[in-house]
């Protein structure tokens, strides 16, 4: 009796000390890679968070709730871009509790920073005015210029090998028992983008420079005008995908050559320095502008921060969270 019981505990032990070997750290030139329980779809997916050591307690925290919800059935791997160098640390922790492969990814980002940036003297002089009317990080170039990289890496980082991923904030956490593999339904409506819910903000006046770009942009094939950056709730609120809980499919967005050109097109016009556009005013606006499908992920509750959240479904039961009327 006793021997099988050793025998059992062995044979649960042993795939684990080898998995532990295994996990040696392998320096491909930039990118490191931790193997953990393989994934049980077969969809090209990954969860993805851009992020530096020192957001390491939130993305413990998020890894924790979105494994603890919903990728403890999956096992979907894990991304981690950085633009500067992850410490050991960083890695084995959050290796640790993530359920699937983790990928570190360092991306020397000077080849491109501030390709957009071409007349200081109107980036300052636009800088100080958006900063008259309220706008946050209007003055802030590691602001403007993370933005950028953030876009830059959707749209062309060969590491982001993926067919959809799903873009996760440090700190953001998920408040429901999900049984649906969300990849799955993205598949199955064809959708470019799977979001959450909105986010609004006061419409400034990088806001109506961005549509005055797309209205001046013309590419065969674009749809009609006028082209709005999304929808407004009212006159002075604009409203779009929130970015920090979004599944997007790389393959639609980098195979579409339509969306490519226009999202690059914004990007030259270095309207992220200059009229404080973010990654996702330019993205939401792309997509609005050609009609993209788009799938609401409505029963996916998160808490982001306490004016940023989705609570779905309280009466079910399967979700822990609360509202503040
Ligand atoms: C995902 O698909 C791409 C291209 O289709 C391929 O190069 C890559 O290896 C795939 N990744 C995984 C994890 O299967
Ligand atoms: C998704 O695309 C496939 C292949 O193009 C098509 O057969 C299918 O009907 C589409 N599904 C939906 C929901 O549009
Ligand atoms: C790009 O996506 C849009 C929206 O889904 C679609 O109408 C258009 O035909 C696509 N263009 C290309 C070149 O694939």
């Amino acid at each position: 009796m006793k021997l099988v019981l050793v025998c059992l505990l062995l044979s649960i032990a042993i795939p684990f000390v080898v998995q532990r070997f295994r996990s040696n750290e392998l320096p491909l030139n930039n990118v490191l890679s931790v193997k953990r329980l393989p994934q049980k779809t077969s969809l090209n997916a990954s969860l993805l968070l851009f992020t530096e050591d020192g957001d390491l307690l939130d993305v413990l925290q998020t890894i924790r709730s979105v494994e603890d919800r919903w990728n403890k059935r999956f096992h979907y791997p894990w991304t981690f871009f950085s633009s500067e160098k992850l410490s050991s640390y960083f890695m084995e922790a959050t290796s640790s509790v993530a359920s699937g492969n983790c990928e570190y990814v360092q991306w020397d980002s000077t080849e491109y920073f501030g390709t957009g940036l071409k007349d200081t003297m109107y980036y300052l002089e636009r800088s100080e005015k958006l900063s008259g009317e309220g706008v946050k990080y209007s003055r802030s170039g590691s602001f403007h210029r993370y933005q950028e990289w953030i876009l830059h890496s959707l749209l062309y980082h060969p590491q982001l090998r993926f067919q959809y991923v799903w873009r996760l904030e440090p700190g953001l956490r998920f408040t429901c028992e999900e049984e649906l593999d969300y990849f799955e339904e993205m598949a199955k409506h064809n959708a470019t983008v799977g979001f959450t819910n909105h986010v609004c903000e006061t419409r400034h006046s990088g806001i109506l420079e961005l549509e005055q770009s797309l209205n001046k942009y013309e590419q065969e094939g674009m749809p009609e005008r006028p082209r709005t950056a999304w929808e407004y709730s009212t006159e002075d609120t604009y409203c779009k995908f929130l970015p920090y809980d979004e599944i997007i499919s790389l393959k639609e967005l980098r195979g579409n050559s339509s969306l490519v050109q226009l999202t690059q097109h914004l990007l030259n016009e270095g309207g992220i320095y200059y009229h404080r556009w973010t990654e996702s005013d330019i993205l939401s606006a792309v997509l609005q502008v050609y009609n993209t499908p788009v799938l609401p992920l409505d029963t996916a509750g998160y808490i982001f921060r306490p004016d940023i959240n989705h609570c779905p479904d309280m009466e079910s039961g399967r979700c822990a969270c609360y509202l503040e009327d």
